[in-house]
């Protein structure tokens, strides 16, 4: 198990080096300075700013209200506040329906909301996209499975890809994001054995939330493993603050979790 080094930047080749070598990379969510620094001093290699923040922070119902304004706004905060790991900003709803939007939104995030990648949530659908964004020298993250952006097309927040079509049509995608240059692939709400085969499938680092121990790093909504989201903990969570003192902590508890493969354990796993 390797020990963050709290001295050193995280670039993609951080991240490229760690899948090659096996250290798992942990990733957690922030959306201010002061939780960014606690993250970020506790060996997080990255921090997704994520429009997770419109139930968070915002107590919305999901994350479609969010606008591009609020992630450049929680963005730049975060920047203020993590000095080391790599910043990852969303993209929110309908700022990608098309290359030119897609290209002058995700140069805001980056001008203006310290974002260091972006994320598109999508496959097939916004492949094009991608390539022109990375053209450009936009690094770029994917997010398969679950895609909250598209709950109600979805018909819920439910576990993807467990019929073979679906998961041979996501194992494409996969592959298709890849050739598409992204930098790294968020799995969210996957089988474990399918988010093992696109981890081994794919050269970019692949970080499952719900989505089994196989893969490349874990992430999870940093308010619900401190276990203070309101209503019922997620499956694929766990509350890290659990006999411990501080969220300092809590979140040293969780990297080093991951770090030695005890978490997530097959209770947090679909
Ligand atoms: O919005 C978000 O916080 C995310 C992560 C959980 C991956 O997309």
């Amino acid at each position: 198990m390797s020990t963050p080094n709290l001295d050193h930047t995280v670039t993609r080749a951080t991240l490229e080096r760690m899948k090659r070598d096996g250290d798992k990379i942990t990733c957690l969510t922030a959306y201010d300075a002061t939780y960014a620094n606690v993250v970020d001093q506790a060996g997080v290699e990255i921090i997704i700013i994520g429009d997770s923040l419109g139930m968070v922070m915002q107590g919305k119902e999901s994350t479609l209200p969010v606008t591009l304004d609020e992630m450049i706004y929680h963005g730049a905060c975060v920047a203020r506040g993590a000095r080391r790991a790599l910043r990852v900003v969303d993209m929110p709803f309908m700022t990608y329906p098309n290359l030119r939007e897609a290209m002058t939104n995700a140069a805001r995030l980056m001008r203006e909301g310290g974002a260091q990648m972006v994320k598109l949530e999508g496959g097939a659908r916004i492949v094009e996209i991608v390539h022109d964004l990375v053209m450009q020298g936009i690094p770029v993250c994917g997010h398969l499975g679950l895609l909250p952006q598209s709950v109600h097309q979805l018909g819920g927040y439910r576990v993807q890809g467990r019929e073979r079509d679906a998961a041979h049509a996501m194992l494409e995608d996969a592959r298709g994001l890849e050739t598409a240059g992204v930098a790294l692939l968020v799995l969210e709400c996957v089988p474990a054995e399918l988010a093992r085969e696109i981890t081994r499938a794919v050269s970019m680092p692949v970080i499952g939330i719900g989505a089994g121990p196989d893969c490349d790093g874990q992430v999870l909504v940093l308010q619900d493993m401190l276990g203070i989201t309101p209503g019922k903990r997620p499956k694929f969570s766990r509350d890290f603050m659990a006999g411990q003192g501080s969220i300092q902590a809590a979140v040293q508890a969780y990297v080093r979790a991951v770090k030695d493969r005890s978490f997530p354990a097959p209770e947090h796993c679909f």
